[in-house]
């Protein structure tokens, strides 16, 4: 579904139900990271891309103190509570996103009206591509035009992040919610967490962003992240620093031994992935192409065989799209892992070539059916219905 379309279908249920009275809406495009996975909780760096698939809401004031959340993609499911209570998290996990938006800007302090919100999306759920952060965004951008709350699209990231780890359950770092809130066309992100600068690096127009969605449930994907996460830090207690950013690599290697196995294999991965970032940031820069597809191989590895969070299906797919680009191109798993998404930086000729190996080979060895998206770099929207 297009852009315009998803604008449409939102607009135009959000004023059946509530009337045409003024009203927000707001687009957040979702992301793909190109390299730097795990780095993010590391203050390390990061460099994705947000994508041309979006989360719109539409919202507009009611008179009441009560707020309505009408989620288009689950059948017109409404949540429904009161402002002047306690909000606290349900079972039902899409709720949690934009309730803890309100809680968040309660407990900083906000006065919030009451409101009705009408939530759609076209970003894939649960593949990785952060269909959570785009709605945590969109939603705290709209309550901010609401209520005429002035933050920066920074400020709406960080409490984006705070909604998932506190509301939400899942450690997560910044880059999701910087990469949806502060996108641009063209251009990925080079985002440094330990001070989120941002940075915008531009794409070489002759790659296309081809991201194949492996559908492989990404079962046991929040506690495997956690942990990953807690190895992580304990290696930067154990050499006494606040986070791995502070540790050189050969400080690190002179001392992994005395680590326990898996966190030294954490730690190792995060110290050469942000190396990878930033000679990323170059190979894109000088359209180095057997560079790119050298260090997306690289980060694929290191992933697989010390960070331990890709799966033998995902594994797969990368292999035949690296048989079919050779070093004409770069592929590697994107996201937090688990399942979810294989991203490929390909020579927008090749595109036909790789659909056709995977639609060939990766049903017939999985059972698993992929998806296949090109994406262009995108970025949000605010516009008065
Ligand atoms: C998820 C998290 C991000 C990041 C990635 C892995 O998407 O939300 O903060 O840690 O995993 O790079």
């Amino acid at each position: 579904m297009s852009k315009d379309h998803l604008i449409e279908k939102v607009l135009s249920a959000h004023q059946k139900n509530h009337g045409q009275g003024k009203t927000v809406v707001i687009l957040a495009p979702g992301r793909v990271n190109l390299i730097g996975e795990h780095t993010d909780y590391n203050n390390g760096f990061v460099l994705p891309a947000s994508i041309n698939f979006f989360t719109c809401v539409a919202g507009s004031l009611n008179d009441k103190n009560q707020v309505s959340v009408t989620a288009l993609d689950f059948d017109g499911d409404v949540d429904h509570f009161d402002l002047k209570k306690d909000i606290v998290p349900t079972d039902e996990q899409w709720k949690n996103y934009i309730r803890g938006a309100f809680y968040m800007l309660k407990s900083m302090g906000y006065s919030l009206k009451g409101c009705d919100l009408t939530i759609s999306g076209t970003i894939p759920k649960g593949a990785g591509l952060s269909s959570s952060a785009s709605l945590e965004v969109a939603v705290l951008n709209t309550l901010c035009d609401l209520n005429n709350i002035q933050l920066s699209q920074v400020e709406i990231s960080q409490i984006g992040q705070q909604i998932e780890c506190d509301f939400v359950g899942l450690s997560c770092g910044i880059m999701d919610q910087l990469s949806t809130a502060c996108g641009e066309e063209s251009c990925a992100l080079l985002i440094d967490c330990l001070d989120h600068q941002i940075s915008h690096v531009p794409i070489p127009p002759s790659l296309a962003l081809m991201i194949i969605n492996s559908n492989v449930k990404r079962e046991l994907s929040t506690s495997g992240y956690n942990d990953r996460r807690k190895s992580c830090e304990l290696v930067a207690n154990k050499f006494g620093v606040n986070s791995l950013r502070d540790l050189s690599l050969d400080i690190f290697l002179m001392k992994k031994n005395e680590l326990p196995s898996d966190a030294s294999k954490r730690a190792e991965h995060v110290f050469r992935e942000n190396e990878r970032v930033l000679k990323m940031v170059d190979a894109l820069k000088k359209n180095d192409i057997p560079l790119i597809s050298k260090l997306m191989a690289e980060s694929h590895l290191s992933m697989k065989d010390l960070y331990e969070i890709t799966t033998p299906e995902i594994d797969y797919l990368v292999d035949i799209i690296s048989n079919e680009i050779g070093d004409k191109g770069g592929v590697r798993m994107t996201g937090g892992g688990f399942g979810g998404c294989v991203i490929a930086l390909i020579p927008k000729n090749l595109t036909d070539k790789v659909k056709k190996a995977v639609n060939q080979q990766y049903h017939v060895k999985t059972g698993l059916k992929e998806d296949i998206y090109i994406c262009e770099p995108a970025c949000g929207e605010k516009l008065i219905g």
